[in-house]
C-alpha cells in the first residue's frame, strides 16, 4: 500500500456474538478486499480456513487471528483483528497496544457486556479513541438514550452520538445523521442508500414524517432536541483522549449505517501514533525504520515449524531484505521474508510505513514487547505489559526426567506469551503455576509440550480467578493476606511480586486490608 495513503490502525472490541466477524466482513467489502460475505471466517461451521494445528482441527475453530489491510477513499486501513469467542487470549489485549484506536461494537440489545468491559479497560489504559458502532437495529433493541447512560454507568465514558436510530426491529427506519442533518433510511434488501435532509425545509420533512409515520417522527424531534440541549456536545479533543466516544448506530447484517460510519470513523481516527522509548517519543516521521513486536504466533505453517513474530512500525520505511538492529540482544536480523496479510492470505510486502503491521519470520530470536531499529539507533520502547490471566493451574512434568525439556518448553512458550507462569515464593521448594486467560491456551499448552517438547505434563486447576501485580517493592510479608485463604502470593518471571485471588470479593478483601498497597490488573509500572 503507497506511502502517500494515510494509515489508520484499529481493531474491534465487543463481547462473542456482537457482531465483530460481520462488521469486518463489511468494511473489508467497502475496500473492495472482499467480495463475497463470509470469507473473514466461516461462521457456520465455526471452521477456520487455517489449519496451522490439530487442536484447531479437532475443536474446529481459529487459534490465528489476522491483520487485515484495505484501501478506502484514500486512506490505508489496518485492522487488527482481536480474537474472541474461546480462542480469547492475553494476544487480545496485546494487540490493542499496537492499535491507534478502536471501535467498540455492541450488540443493540444486549449493551455493555463482560469481555467488551475487559477489552475497554485496556484502551482506557492507552487512552486511545474509542469509536462505538451500536450494532443489530434491525432487531429489537435497547432504547438508545439507556444505552448511552449504560456506557456512563458501566464504563464511565461519555458520548457522543453522531447518528441517531429511528425505531429498531420490525419498526426499524433508519438513522438520523447529526452533523450533516439527514436521515438514511433503511430498507431491508436495499443497496443503495437512501438519503433525505431532515430539519432543513417543510417539505423533506412532511416526506420523511410520511415515511417514518407521525409517532416515529415525533419521537425523532424530541430525542434530537434532548441531545441538543443535555448531550455531550461533540469534542475532538476529548475524542483524541478516549474521554468521549462518538457513537454510531446500524445493522452490520444489512450492512446498514456501516458507510456512513466507516466515513466518518476515517475522517476522526487518529494518524499512527509516536511512541515513548527510553531515550524519548520516536515520531512516525523520523525517517529511520522502528517498531515492536507485540504477538507471537507458532507454527502457522504446518509445513515449517516456524513462528511469525508481527511488528508494528512506529517510524520510517519498512523495506523487504533490510538489516535492522535487534535491540534486546544487540544483533543484527535481515528482514527478508516479511509478510502482509490481507484477509486469510498471506503476501510478500515489498515495503510498508508507520502504523503498517508486518509478520515477521522468527526462527526463535524475537520476543513480545522486542524493538527493532535501522541503523545504530539505540533505543527501546517500552514493553508490552502482562495482563492479568483468569485461569491458574500447578504444573509439572509427569516424569521428573524430562526435566529439561519441560522447561525449555515452558520458556518458548512463554516468550510467545501464549502462557504465563508464576512460581510460589518458598524458595527451594517452588512450584510452577500456569496462567493463561482463556481455557483453549492451556489446552494448547498441554498439546504443544506433548506434541513439540515430547512432555507429558500434569496440570492440576487452581481456584483463582485473577492476578494482581503489587506495585512498590514490598516483600511478601509485609502484604496483610494471611487471615483470607482466597489468595497465594507469588513471583511473575521477571521477580515481580503478584498475588492470585480466588475473586472480585477477595480482591475487595485485600485491598481494605492492605490501604497502602496499590494492585494492578497489569504489570505496567
Ligand atoms: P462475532 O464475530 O462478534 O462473534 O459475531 P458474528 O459477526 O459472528 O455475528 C453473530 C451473529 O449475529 C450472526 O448470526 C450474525 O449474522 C448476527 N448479526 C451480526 N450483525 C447483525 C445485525 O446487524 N443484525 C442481525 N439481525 N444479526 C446480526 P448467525 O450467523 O446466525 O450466528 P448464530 O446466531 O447462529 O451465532
Amino acid at each position: 500500500m503507497a506511502k502517500a495513503e494515510p494509515r489508520k490502525t484499529f481493531a474491534i472490541i465487543s463481547h462473542p456474538d456482537a457482531g465483530k466477524t460481520t462488521l469486518t466482513e463489511k468494511l473489508l467489502y467497502f475496500g473492495g478486499a472482499i467480495h463475497t460475505a463470509g470469507m473473514v471466517k466461516s461462521r457456520k461451521s465455526k471452521q477456520a480456513t487455517s489449519d496451522w494445528m490439530e487442536i484447531e482441527k479437532q475443536r474446529g475453530i481459529s487459534v490465528t487471528s489476522s491483520v487485515m489491510q484495505f484501501s478506502y477513499d484514500g486512506y490505508a486501513v489496518n485492522i487488527l483483528d482481536t480474537p474472541g469467542h474461546q480462542d480469547f487470549s492475553e494476544d487480545t489485549y496485546r494487540t490493542l497496544t499496537a492499535a491507534d484506536s478502536a471501535v467498540m461494537l455492541i450488540d443493540a440489545a444486549k449493551g455493555v457486556e463482560p469481555q467488551t468491559i475487559k477489552l475497554f479497560e485496556v484502551c482506557r489504559m492507552r487512552k486511545i479513541p474509542i469509536f462505538t458502532f451500536i450494532n443489530k437495529m434491525d432487531r429489537d433493541s435497547k432504547e438508545p438514550l439507556a444505552l448511552l447512560e449504560e456506557l456512563e454507568e458501566v464504563l464511565g465514558i461519555r458520548s457522543c452520538p453522531m447518528s441517531w436510530p429511528i425505531g429498531s426491529g420490525i419498526d426499524f427506519q433508519g438513522i438520523y445523521d447529526r452533523e450533516k442533518q439527514h436521515v438514511e433510511l433503511f430498507k431491508r434488501g436495499e443497496k443503495e442508500r437512501n438519503i433525505i435532509p431532515l430539519f432543513q425545509d417543510e417539505e423533506n420533512n412532511e416526506k420523511v414524517k410520511s415515511i417514518i409515520g407521525e409517532s416515529l417522527y415525533a419521537k425523532l424531534e424530541e430525542d434530537i432536541e434532548l441531545l441538543d440541549i443535555a448531550g455531550d456536545p461533540f469534542d475532538k479533543e476529548k475524542i483524541d483522549s478516549g474521554l468521549l466516544t462518538p457513537v454510531f448506530f446500524g445493522s452490520a447484517l444489512t450492512n446498514f449505517g456501516v458507510e456512513a460510519f466507516l466515513e466518518y470513523f476515517l475522517r476522526l481516527a487518529p494518524a499512527p501514533a509516536p511512541r515513548m522509548s527510553d531515550k524519548g517519543e520516536i515520531s512516525p516521521d523520523s525517517n529511520k525504520f522502528s517498531g515492536f513486536i507485540f504477538k507471537i504466533q507458532a507454527n502457522m505453517n504446518p509445513a515449517h515449524r516456524d513462528r511469525i513474530a508481527f511488528l508494528r512500525i512506529v517510524s520510517g520505511t519498512f523495506t523487504r531484505g533490510m538489516s535492522v538492529q535487534h535491540v534486546r540482544t544487540g544483533r543484527r536480523v535481515k528482514l527478508s521474508q516479511p509478510q502482509q496479510f490481507l484477509a486469510q492470505e498471506r503476501n510478500i510486502v515489498e515495503d510498508a510505513y508507520p502504523g503498517d503491521i508486518i509478520g515477521l519470520f522468527d526462527p526463535g530470536t524475537f520476543g513480545i514487547g522486542d524493538t527493532l531499529v535501522e541503523g545504530n539507533q539505540a533505543f527501546s520502547f517500552g514493553g508490552i505489559p502482562h495482563f492479568s490471566p483468569e485461569i491458574f493451574a500447578r504444573v509439572r512434568a509427569k516424569d521428573a526426567m524430562k526435566h529439561k525439556q519441560f522447561h525449555k518448553g515452558m520458556q518458548q512458550l512463554t516468550e510467545e506469551g501464549a502462557v504465563q507462569y508464576f512460581t510460589t515464593a518458598a524458595p527451594g521448594a517452588e512450584t510452577l503455576i500456569l496462567g493463561v486467560v482463556g481455557q483453549l491456551q492451556l489446552e494448547v499448552f498441554e498439546h504443544r509440550m506433548r506434541g513439540e517438547y515430547g512432555v507429558e505434563v500434569e496440570v492440576q486447576p487452581l481456584g483463582y480467578s485473577l492476578a494482581r501485580w503489587i506495585k512498590g517493592d514490598k516483600k511478601e510479608h509485609e502484604l496483610n493476606l494471611i487471615q483470607y485463604g482466597g489468595s497465594l502470593t507469588v513471583r511473575d518471571r521477571e521477580g515481580r511480586l503478584v498475588v492470585l485471588l480466588e475473586n472480585e470479593f477477595a480482591e475487595r478483601w485485600a485491598k481494605e486490608k492492605n490501604p497502602d498497597v496499590e494492585f494492578t490488573s497489569t504489570s505496567y509500572e
